[in-house]
């Protein structure tokens, strides 16, 4: 048995502080020294919890960490909002800058707390087009920061591959039911046909 001189270190190793005392001279932890260990403890725990949270995308900031509002909050007509938003190539607003710019800090229903952290889905690639100059830019990335999943998925896309042309677009299908409705209208057309800038 080649172990057995190993047996006292492993069964030291096992001891637990107090059962050391026995075998050697160390002072027993003080009260102090126990409070700090338990609240160094927890303090992980809680950070571990609120990395998962934010993981999850569900991490949501309590009323007290939510900082000032965003100065855009305290204008109160469109026209003054619409000048302090950051803007596309046609001139009209580009949500997606400005929410990463923080111009904008949604929340997630009426009078409810604002997201800390927003789980986005980096799955982001280009639609062929009949030639590379019209392939479309389809950033899954971008929208899953303002929609779930099941605002697309299996209504408006259901597989890969789906043959999708400009005109269907333009009839309101696919990319359609939401460009020109509530996202930047289907005249910005570079922001999709990332080529024809
Ligand atoms: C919201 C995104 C979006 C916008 C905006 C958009 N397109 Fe498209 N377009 C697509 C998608 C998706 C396809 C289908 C895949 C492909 O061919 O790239 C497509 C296809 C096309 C095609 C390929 C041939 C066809 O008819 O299907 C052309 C040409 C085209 N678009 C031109 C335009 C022009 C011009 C504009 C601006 C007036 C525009 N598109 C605006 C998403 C968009
Ligand atoms: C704004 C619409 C939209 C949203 C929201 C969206 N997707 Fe998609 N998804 C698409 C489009 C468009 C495609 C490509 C469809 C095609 O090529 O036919 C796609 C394709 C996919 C594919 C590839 C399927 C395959 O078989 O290769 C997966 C997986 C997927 N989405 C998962 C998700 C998940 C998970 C979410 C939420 C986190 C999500 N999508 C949110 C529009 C969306
Ligand atoms: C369910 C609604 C919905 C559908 C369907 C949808 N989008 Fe969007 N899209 C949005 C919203 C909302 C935004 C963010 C607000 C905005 O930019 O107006 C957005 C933003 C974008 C952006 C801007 C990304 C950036 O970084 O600036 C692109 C490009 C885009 N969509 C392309 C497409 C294409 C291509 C399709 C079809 C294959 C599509 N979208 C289908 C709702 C949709």
């Amino acid at each position: 048995m080649r172990l057995l001189p190993l047996l006292p270190l492993i069964f030291l190793a096992a001891c637990s502080d107090e059962n050391l005392n026995l075998f050697f001279d160390i002072p027993p932890p003080s009260q102090q020294e126990l409070a700090a260990k338990a609240a160094r403890e927890q303090e992980k725990a809680a950070a571990e919890a609120k990395a998962a949270r934010q993981a999850a995308g569900t991490e949501q900031l309590p009323p007290e960490e939510e900082g000032e509002p965003p100065a855009i909050e305290a204008v109160r007509s469109w026209e003054q909002a619409a000048e302090m938003l950051p803007k596309d190539g046609m001139d009209q607003a580009d949500w997606v800058e400005a929410l990463e710019q923080g111009v904008i800090r949604p929340r997630e229903a009426i009078g409810g707390p604002r997201r800390g952290s927003i789980a986005v889905f980096k799955f982001d690639f280009f639609l062929p087009g009949p030639d590379p100059s019209f392939d479309a830019f389809f950033p899954h990335s971008a929208h899953t920061e303002w929609l779930g999943c099941e605002s697309c998925h299996p209504k408006i896309f259901r597989v890969r591959g789906t043959a999708i042309t400009m005109d269907e677009v333009f009839a309101g299908k696919y990319c359609g039911e939401c460009h020109g409705t509530v996202a930047f209208g289907l005249d910005a057309c570079a922001r999709c046909h990332t080529a024809m800038e």
